[in-house]
């Protein structure tokens, strides 16, 4: 049996094989189901900046004079308030049931007030905490440069209020891609997570509505994260943990070869169920055994840009020269 530990945040891992936030990450029931079938860690359901808020202005419930508008300002303090606390609980219950490192999560589109409720977290017991931040650059008077901003500062702020390990977890719209996340990794965070995947827009044209893809992945959807992990592993001061598109043990591999110290796995779990980490564990220890490796260590970063014979094959986009060079190994 091969060792299939891993580190990742400065934490110890069983497995490379995280269960990413989603649905089946927001009660304990469910979490210690992934756990047993193998998770190395689990990142819990985020918690929105939005929810966060309502606490901090708290003290604004206290000026309010029984008007509608402020019972209905109660009502919904009341019930963020309480999904806050849940939250906390969460963390608590679940570091209580499960031995395996506990990742928090906060969704947040701003620095802010609520970068105090970090402290709540880190106090509940989580090991570590990704920020997933995401910003569609879709507004036409904000430059790539006002978008970037806005990661820093949020990043500059909670890591002077916590001292467990912070990742970042990104969406793949940047324009200088490598330099950004160069400059990201040398701000005091312990990991970027990339990348996280969103509703895809889609349009039904027999209603003529704008509708959305289902949220399943493929594996397919892994080789844009898997380019940028094996472009990025070599220079960046932080881990990288792979998202998107991870859905079997070849998946996990592959991203392990690029460079990533992680995966984290959403769809094919919410789809197949818990077991599926089982398999991907066993795959990639079957894999270990075939090639040789006892650790992870031994071949995590093998090919990445810098340790592959044609670097240049990770930066390739244009179809042309898949025509014309009859170097490449087309795919099986
Ligand atoms: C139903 C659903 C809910 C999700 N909720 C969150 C969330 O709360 N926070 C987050 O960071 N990512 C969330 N994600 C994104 C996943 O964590 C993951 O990054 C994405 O699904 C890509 O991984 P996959 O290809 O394995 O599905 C969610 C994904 C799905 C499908």
């Amino acid at each position: 049996m091969a060792d299939l530990s891993t580190t990742y945040l400065g934490l110890k891992l069983k497995s490379p094989v995280i269960a990413g936030s989603s649905p089946l990450t927001d009660n304990v029931k469910s979490i210690k189901k992934l756990a047993d079938a193998g998770a190395g860690a689990v990142v819990l359901k985020s918690l929105f900046e939005e929810q966060i808020m309502m606490d901090v202005d708290a003290l604004q419930v206290n000026n309010m004079h029984g008007s509608y508008d402020d019972i209905e300002n109660l009502a919904t303090y009341f019930t963020k308030q309480k999904s806050i606390n849940e939250y906390l609980t969460l963390i608590k219950e679940t570091k209580n049931t499960v031995d395996i490192p506990v990742i928090a999560s906060i969704n947040c589109l701003s620095p802010g007030e609520w970068v105090e409720f970090a402290k709540k977290i880190e106090k509940a017991g989580a090991d570590a905490l990704e920020l997933n931040i995401f910003l569609m650059p879709a507004a036409l008077e904000f430059t790539g440069t006002d978008y970037e901003r806005t990661y820093f500062d949020v990043i500059d702020q909670v890591t002077k209020k916590i001292n467990i390990p912070i990742a970042i977890k990104l969406g793949s719209y940047f324009s200088g891609m490598a330099n950004f996340l160069h400059r990201l990794s040398q701000t005091g965070i312990s990991g970027i997570v990339l990348f996280n995947r969103f509703y895809d827009t889609d349009i039904d044209i027999e209603e003529q509505i704008l509708t959305s893809r289902s949220y399943n992945s493929h594996a397919a959807d892994n080789s844009n994260v898997l380019r940028w992990i094996g472009i990025l592993s070599p220079h960046v001061s932080c881990d990288l943990a792979a998202s998107t598109g991870i859905v079997n043990g070849d998946t996990v591999i592959k991203n392990l070869l690029a460079g990533a110290q992680a995966t984290q796995v959403v769809s094919a779990i919410l789809t197949h169920g818990a077991g599926e980490i089982t398999k991907m564990n066993t795959r990639l220890n079957a894999w270990m055994d075939e090639k040789g490796y006892s650790k992870t260590a031994e071949f995590i970063g093998k090919l990445n840009q810098k340790e592959v014979k044609k670097p240049i094959l990770f930066e390739r986009t244009q179809f042309m020269k898949y025509f014309s060079n009859l170097d490449y190994v087309s795919p099986k």
